[in-house]
């Protein structure tokens, strides 16, 4: 405790002296969120990274959220406190499978989740998250054969919401695809009066046995708004700290304990730290592909 205070306050200070903003996804530990300036999701991270004045932005969350405010933001110098936080759904698809996808499936449109890879971003037509995946994908023209990558999960949804037939990749989140229906039951049992939120990363069968479906942001907003008292979790554990500071009173019980995503749990306070100490390690992206990421991402950003 004593040790994260004095970590704090000097991260603050750093932060003053390095001209930096501090950027945290809702699923870091809840120490990261607390010397963060902006906590949110990836859409309202990506929207911060561009938006931000700040000369430096250390990103807490995984690898192809600070590649992804590096495009946006090129001038800027892009941190990651942990080099190896990456996201295991974004390693499933390459730009080689998909130029190679994209051979076998002429005139399609590519629809590609922001957990990617710059390559992959460059290769595609248009990003999405999780919060706007179904606007993006009722934006494209009705004829038109999209292609989803990498989230099976996420595209059978999208493809429910929209009434579309797309074609799907065989990607998914470790994290989100371990919760089971069979979780839902027993957490519904033990709390018989609690809504059950889920991501739309978890399974069809999880997702058919929820009240609400939403990114982690939709998530909070609906548990603020909402009558209801007491909540059932689907989505990883770092979100309860959010819960909890925006639902003072209200109950949240994680649906599982199998919540938790490695990755997210690798950037701590002392890297934070030594990330604006040393301004290392950085994030850069090529220019050749930058320049077609970012037609991807700002084609998104233009939609909602
Ligand atoms: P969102 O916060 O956009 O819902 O992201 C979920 C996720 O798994 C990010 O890695
Ligand atoms: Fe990737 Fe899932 Fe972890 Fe998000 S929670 S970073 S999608 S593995």
């Amino acid at each position: 405790e004593d040790k994260n205070h004095q970590l704090t306050e000097e991260i603050k200070q750093l932060k003053k002296e390095r001209r930096a903003v501090i950027l945290s996804h809702v699923y870091q530990r809840p120490e990261v969120q607390e010397v963060a300036d902006y906590v949110g999701d990836s859409l309202g991270l990506s929207r911060q990274a561009a938006g931000t004045d700040a000369e430096v932005i250390v990103f807490c969350g995984v690898h192809f959220m600070a590649e992804s405010a590096a495009i946006l933001s090129p001038e800027k110098t892009v941190l990651l406190p942990e080099i190896n936080a990456g996201c295991p759904m974004a390693d499933m698809v390459t730009a080689g499978d998909l130029r190679a996808e994209k051979q076998a499936l002429p005139g399609v449109t590519v629809v590609c989740y922001v957990n990617t890879s710059a390559e992959v971003k460059a290769e595609s037509d248009i990003a999405c998250t999780s919060a706007n995946a179904v606007k993006v994908v009722d934006s494209l023209p009705p004829d038109q054969p999209v292609l989803f990558i990498p989230d099976r999960n996420l595209g059978r949804y999208v493809a429910q919401q929209t009434g579309r037939e797309l074609h799907l990749w065989p990607g998914y989140c470790n994290t989100h695809d371990k919760l089971t229906r069979e979780d839902i039951l027993a957490a519904k049992e033990a709390h018989p009066q609690a809504l059950v939120l889920a991501h739309p990363e978890c399974r069809p069968e999880v997702i058919a046995l929820a009240d609400a479906v939403a990114s982690t942001t939709g998530m909070l907003r609906y548990a603020r708004e909402s009558a209801a008292g007491e909540f059932i979790v689907g989505t990883e554990a770092g979100i309860l700290h959010q819960f909890h500071k925006q639902c003072p009173g209200k109950s949240f019980y994680l649906a599982s304990n199998k919540l938790i995503c490695p990755n997210m749990k690798a950037t701590t306070l002392e890297k934070v730290h030594r990330a604006l100490a040393t301004l290392q390690p950085r994030v850069t992206v090529p220019a050749e592909i930058r320049e077609k990421a970012l037609r991807s991402l700002e084609r998104m950003l233009a939609i909602v």
